[in-house]
């Protein structure tokens, strides 16, 4: 089945045609609407409605061009339908259902953590079931079991701030534009490690949950303290950055511990960031475990996992309705 795929959840409009029968992505095509939230230091919910409904159909019509796909060839629609901004979701969701509607093809709204959490599927070679999977967002951070596809169990998560949103808060900090994860990072390459020391939060104590709004205090009270320059940004960046891939990375091997899994599998925008990845890389080399990982653009949001993983429902024989809704708050524990 030729599944198109829908993503509007945020700030990037994205779009994809996934091929199941030849496991093949057939083309991707993304819009990323930085520029737009970048003045205003964060994501503004009416605007990103507003490029979604400006961008998302020429953006379809490109993607078909460009990979020479008729419409005639698409044989089912998965949008996000949530988690996500309700606005954002609700563009996706009405092109998505309208186009089905027209093309008389059925459609499917996809949960977005689901997406980012089948995206390494993507790539060769792929995971297989079962796995543990870290799922860190801009607004999720949890580890999951996943038993098969479908079968999801959240064996920890962030009590407060998600790892994206740490970075992003910490960036407006220090003054560094949004989105702040990969400021951050370019910014931390340049910072020596030694200089300051911020706490891992939640690690000393038993259990899988994660604590990140701490950081940013702790990062606050030491900008503050210090001559402001260049050099303090970064060393403070660097200590940043350390703290929380070693939280993740100490989490992933206490839960890798728990549940026996030896494979883990990396998912959502701070997946993008290369030393967590090498990080990742040595701990499950360590404990003879597998780690696979997105390439990077399909670690932030995109089209190709909501198409991937609506095809996979769509070719179990899932549909939704005509009418249609969508979800701004929507936990993975109630998939099936
Ligand atoms: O998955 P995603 O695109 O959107 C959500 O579903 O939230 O994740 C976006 C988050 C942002 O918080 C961004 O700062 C972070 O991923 N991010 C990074 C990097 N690239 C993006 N964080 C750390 N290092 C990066 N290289
Ligand atoms: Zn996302």
């Amino acid at each position: 089945m030729r599944v198109l795929g829908i993503e509007t959840s945020c700030d990037e409009t994205g779009v994809a045609v996934y091929d199941s029968e030849q496991d093949l992505l057939l083309g991707h095509a993304l819009y990323s609407q930085i520029d737009i939230h970048a003045q205003y230091g964060g994501v503004v919910p009416e605007l990103a409605s507003r490029d979604h409904v400006r961008k998302l159909v020429p953006l379809i019509k490109q993607l078909l061009t460009e990979n020479q796909i008729k419409p005639n060839d698409i044989e089912g629609i998965a949008y996000t339908a949530g988690p996500g901004l309700i606005g954002a979701l609700l563009v996706g969701a009405a092109i998505g259902r309208s186009l089905a509607w027209a093309w008389q093809v059925p459609a499917i709204g996809v949960h977005h953590m689901e997406g980012h959490l089948l995206a390494a599927m993507l790539e060769k070679p792929a995971p297989t079931f079962p796995f543990l999977a870290l799922l860190v967002s801009g607004g999720h951070t949890q580890l999951v079991q996943v038993a098969a596809r479908g079968k999801y169990t959240i064996l920890g998560e962030s009590v407060d701030d998600a790892a994206g949103e740490a970075f992003d808060k910490t960036a407006k900090l220090l003054g560094l534009g949004y989105p702040g994860g990969p400021a951050i990072a370019q910014l931390a390459a340049h910072g020596n490690p030694d200089v300051f020391h911020f706490p891992r939060p939640m690690t000393q104590r038993p259990g899988l949950d994660f604590s990140f709004s701490g950081l940013k205090t702790c990062v606050l009270t030491t900008w503050q303290a210090q001559a402001q320059n260049e050099q303090t940004r970064a060393d403070i960046a660097r200590a940043f950055e350390d703290a929380v891939i070693d939280t993740l990375a100490i989490k992933c091997r206490r839960a890798l511990q728990q549940t026996g899994l030896k494979r883990l599998v990396i998912a959502g925008g701070v997946g993008a960031n290369q030393r967590l990845r090498i990080r990742l890389t040595q701990l499950a080399n360590k404990m003879e475990a597998s780690v696979y990982y997105p390439r990077p653009i399909f670690c932030t949001d995109n089209g190709a996992m909501i198409a991937y993983a609506g095809a996979l429902r769509l070719v179990a024989g899932q549909s939704d309705p005509l009418s249609f809704s969508a979800y701004p708050r929507w936990s993975m524990n109630e998939l099936s």
